[in-house]
């Protein structure tokens, strides 16, 4: 059974008009089947490496070189929660932060919550050192994130 829907081969299949070589829609295509469905699954490299007239394997050295991508076996929540570890939130405690944070959640980072709430991941430098110590709620900055900020955010998180 395909893994990817109708609806996202289209879109993939757009991608590549943008591009002068099909391979470099793989980051875009991976991007937006991981977005949608939570993690890139075998099955999944091998639809969009048909769908790019790649080896899976070219898929799969994309995917991989990237720390950033979920794959076989492993999920992202309905939210991905980073800590920022960078130098100026580092000096503002974000290290704390992450402690906080993963024994609030019962996890470490890089795993995802039992009820698949929130997936905790830390970063290195977010681009909001003004706000230190930063987060990111999915693609949103959270700046000045105290442990009782991170404590509403991660109820509210929970709560969706
Ligand atoms: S070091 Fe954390 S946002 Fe820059």
């Amino acid at each position: 059974m395909p893994t990817l829907t109708d609806d996202q081969k289209a879109r993939i299949r757009a991608f590549v008009a943008k591009y002068p070589k099909k391979q470099a829609a793989t980051l875009p295509a991976l991007h937006l089947v991981h977005d949608e469905n939570r993690t890139v699954s075998n099955e999944a490299v091998v639809e969009i490496a048909d769908l790019l007239d790649l080896h899976p394997s070219e898929v799969q050295d994309t995917m991989t070189f990237y720390a950033f991508f979920k794959g076989e076996g492993e999920k992202l929540g309905r939210t991905r929660l980073w800590v920022c570890r960078g130098l100026a939130c580092a000096l503002r405690g974000a290290n704390e932060l992450i402690d906080h944070c993963e024994a609030k959640l019962g996890i470490h980072c890089g795993q995802t919550t039992e009820d698949g709430a929130i997936t905790l991941e830390f970063a290195e430098c977010i681009g909001a050192c003004d706000g230190a110590p930063a987060c990111l709620r999915d693609d949103k900055h959270v700046m000045d994130v105290t442990p009782e900020k991170a404590d509403k955010m991660i109820q509210e998180l929970r709560a969706l």
